[in-house]
């Protein structure tokens, strides 16, 4: 029996002519971390496992849950990375980069791998655009990496969206309000879901951001991080919400909002399309500061966010953004028989190292197919290189739209082409 063979679960080819969304976000991307000087970083595709467990915890659903775990010939435990912001801070270490100026910006294009129940908008492998500041403390960076995403997702033309931010507060204050829900929940857990039943013990922030219609209902209730805060976070939060209102990001503040990666400490965020649920954030961020010294570094702290690419062009998609297309080929050239193919070989090559886009399909055709073809492209010009134009030393230059055609010198034509290409 033949095999047929599909792209795994929950991963997609990414088509040709999708491809115009692709670079069209990269592009913004680019284009907007050169405007606030981030550096441009890529880390492997996989790295050791430990450093996923310490950095993004092992009571979370992607360490516990998600992992692409393997070992390799050598015996080593690997893992195709399920996240960015731990390479980078695994990188930053590495390559000393607390003796740069700080902080150290930076951004990254990478290919996630979660092992999750594929639906709309969830996969197995999907691809991040994310920034990292890490080595500065002020509540302004924080401010700035917001307006980055924000800046990203309107300037893609993406309308109706809605910042949620929070602030977890940090090793200081957060222990006591981790109590005070546990307590909370303590009475009510027989009303949780199953999932949550289990959390309680292990992650009991991640009661919060359960999607179980009753979780939802009990934690609005529940006590508020914003509440438990020390001094320095409140004053942090105080300082971050003053910011967003100057640089007029608007925002709502989400008591329940936590993140599903254990390494945030103060401000929390996620964007996501107000008509959309639960599962339809755009993106998501906050602050690392425990991070990098959890990973063996010195003390050094970070914010930074990751937008999930395929969810931004789903939603362009369902909004109707117009995206620019890539321009056509400027000429076609058809021939007919095989010396005026020898020439049309010639001549493709000429405009080309003379930096013109040429189509060419190099099949035997009739020129009728050759011309659909040449229309098929959107080519503004065909040359037709026949027997006569192969004696005469010529091409015929067609102009596909309006229809004229006249004969030129193959010299002129490759002298001067962009003359002739108008
Ligand atoms: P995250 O919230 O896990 O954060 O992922 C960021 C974004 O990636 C999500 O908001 C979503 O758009 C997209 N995403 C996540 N999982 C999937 C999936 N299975 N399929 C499609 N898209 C997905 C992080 O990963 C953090 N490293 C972000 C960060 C950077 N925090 C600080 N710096």
């Amino acid at each position: 029996m033949s095999m047929r063979f599909q792209a795994p679960r929950g991963t997609f080819d990414i088509l040709p002519e999708d491809q115009k969304y692709w670079d069209f976000v990269r592009r913004k991307a680019e284009e907007i971390c050169r405007l606030y000087g981030y550096r441009r970083i890529d880390t492997p595709v996989f790295e050791d496992a430990r450093l996923f467990m310490r950095g993004v915890g092992e009571g979370t659903d992607i360490v516990e849950k998600e992992m692409y775990v393997f070992e390799d010939k050598g015996g080593q435990q690997l893992v195709l990375r399920p996240e960015g912001t731990a390479p980078i801070c695994r990188a930053y270490i590495e390559h000393g980069m607390h003796n740069l100026p700080q902080p150290v910006k930076l951004y990254y294009f990478m290919s996630i791998f979660r092992y999750e129940r594929p639906q709309a908008g969830r996969f197995r492998q999907h691809h991040q655009f994310g920034v990292e500041a890490i080595g500065g403390m002020d509540p302004a960076l924080d401010a700035e990496v917001i307006e980055i995403a924000w800046r990203f997702f309107r300037g893609l033309g993406l309308k109706d969206l809605a910042l949620l931010l929070n602030s977890i507060g940090c090793r200081n204050c957060r222990p006591e309000y981790v109590r005070r829900l546990r307590e909370f929940y303590a009475e009510r857990l027989g009303e949780l879901c199953p999932d949550c039943r289990r959390r309680f013990e292990r992650a009991p922030l991640r009661l919060l951001d359960c999607k179980d219609e009753r979780c939802i209902k009990i934690g609005e209730e529940a006590p508020k991080s914003l509440d438990y805060l020390c001094g320095e976070c409140r004053g942090h939060f105080e300082k971050l919400v003053r910011y967003l209102e100057i640089l007029n990001i608007p925002f709502r503040i989400e008591h329940r909002l936590v993140r599903g990666l254990d390494y945030y400490t103060k401000t929390v965020f996620e964007i996501q399309p107000l008509s959309g649920g639960a599962q339809s954030a755009l993106g998501g961020g906050g602050r690392y500061d425990d991070l990098i010294e959890e990973l063996g570094g010195r003390p050094t702290p970070g914010v930074g966010f990751g937008a999930g690419i395929e969810r931004v062009i789903l939603n362009l998609k369902k909004q109707e953004v117009p995206i620019p297309s890539p321009s056509p080929p400027e000429i076609y050239i058809a021939y007919i028989g095989e010396e005026a193919k020898e020439r049309a070989l010639k001549l493709a090559s000429s405009l080309r190292e003379a930096g013109i886009k040429v189509a060419t399909a190099w099949e035997e055709r009739s020129i009728k197919g050759q011309f659909r073809q040449a229309n098929s492209l959107d080519v503004k010009y065909t040359a037709i290189i026949g027997p006569e134009e192969v004696e005469g030393e010529v091409v015929s230059l067609r102009h596909m739209k309006e229809g004229w055609q006249r004969r030129i010198p193959l010299s002129q034509l490759l002298e001067r082409p962009s003359e002739f290409l108008k």
